[in-house]
């Protein structure tokens, strides 16, 4: 059964739809809302003719204003490079020495330098600075190459026993087993003796006979009583710091085939500027001389 139903004075016109007697007003959208919607229709056409926008195989379109993010990037480096040039170039005049003792210079390169540190060294020596076997730790205030301004700036330089440059830090521990230049008990012997410096457990009956092998065989680099020579980056035996180990095994190892740590020259990636701030950064990291 159907029942028309009433319309009253003001209602609007009917769409002629009808479900069980309900019936659709035909009601337009408010003219506010209709021309929202073509501007927005608008100015998405413009929007996506002006900026990068369309998909293609390989990029998107570019739009015309020829806006990218990637340029927006470099202009920015761009900009702080230049903000930097001068203080830049006050570092790269100053004495090394002297840094430390300017304010100004101190603050800016211990903060470039946390920078280039954790982009280019983080990955060998540790975020934080604190090494890994073969790698030293930079936070502690025993040095192998030395730790005032002067010998960090120059090892971070050239680097150490690489191939890039010719200044590069350089010395070779013999492989005493490998090489066949000390007999099995007597490298049994000195790894006895080297573990005593330290006051690492060991057998106590092999530590006279160890210091004459290491006498004859190792003082000339680590020094008679152990404590190692910068110039020779050759480490202290007896602080109880290890850049592999202080087992017997490892000591054991590093005595038949040594080691031969390499560290790569800085100054073929880095500005010298960089090198003076990370340089600094590293002096200040707690070890510094
Ligand atoms: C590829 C690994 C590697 C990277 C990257 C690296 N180093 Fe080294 N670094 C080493 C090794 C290995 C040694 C120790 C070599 C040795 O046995 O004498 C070393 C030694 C040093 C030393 C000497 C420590 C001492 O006790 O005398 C300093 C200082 C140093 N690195 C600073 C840096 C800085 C700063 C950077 C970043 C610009 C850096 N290193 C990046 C591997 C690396
Ligand atoms: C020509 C110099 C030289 C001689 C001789 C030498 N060493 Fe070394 N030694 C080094 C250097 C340099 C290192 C640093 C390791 C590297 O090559 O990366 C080193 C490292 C070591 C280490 C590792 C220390 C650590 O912190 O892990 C031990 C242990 C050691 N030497 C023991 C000896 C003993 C024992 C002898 C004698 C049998 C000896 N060395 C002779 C130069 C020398």
């Amino acid at each position: 059964m159907s029942k028309k139903s009433k319309k009253f004075d003001g209602d609007p016109n009917t769409t002629g739809h009808s479900w069980d007697g309900i019936e659709e007003f035909d009601n337009p959208m408010p003219r506010w809302w209709l021309w929202t919607f073509y501007l927005c229709i608008i100015w998405g056409i413009g929007y996506t003719i002006a900026y990068p926008a369309w998909p293609m195989i390989n990029s998107a379109t570019a739009g015309v204003l020829g806006w990218s993010t990637r340029a927006n990037v470099a202009a920015d480096i761009a900009a702080v490079d230049e903000a930097n040039a001068p203080i830049n170039a006050k570092l790269e005049a100053a004495e090394l020495t002297a840094i430390s003792g300017n304010t100004e210079l101190n603050t800016y390169a211990a903060s470039a330098g946390s920078a280039v540190f954790k982009t280019w060294c983080a990955q060998c020596h540790g975020s934080g600075a604190a090494g890994a076997k073969g790698y030293p730790n930079l936070l502690d205030d025993s040095w192998l190459w030395g730790g005032d301004i002067e010998a960090i700036h120059g090892t971070i330089t050239h680097g150490i026993r690489n191939e890039e440059s010719d200044d590069a830090r350089y010395s070779e521990m013999p492989a005493f087993g490998r090489d066949e230049l000390l007999e099995k008990d007597e490298i049994d012997q000195v790894v006895n003796f080297v573990m005593s410096l330290s006051g690492d457990p060991m057998d106590a009956s092999k530590v006279d006979a160890g210091k004459v092998v290491f006498e004859d065989n190792c003082s000339s680099c680590h020094a008679e009583d152990g404590t190692g020579d910068q110039s020779q980056g050759a480490p202290n035996l007896a602080d109880a710091l290890w850049l592999y180990g202080g087992d017997y095994e490892t000591i054991s190892e590093t005595v038949n085939n040594s080691r031969y740590g390499v560290m790569p020259a800085w100054n073929t990636r880095l500005t010298e500027a960089e090198i003076r701030a990370v340089s600094v950064y590293v002096h200040q990291l707690g070890g510094g001389q």
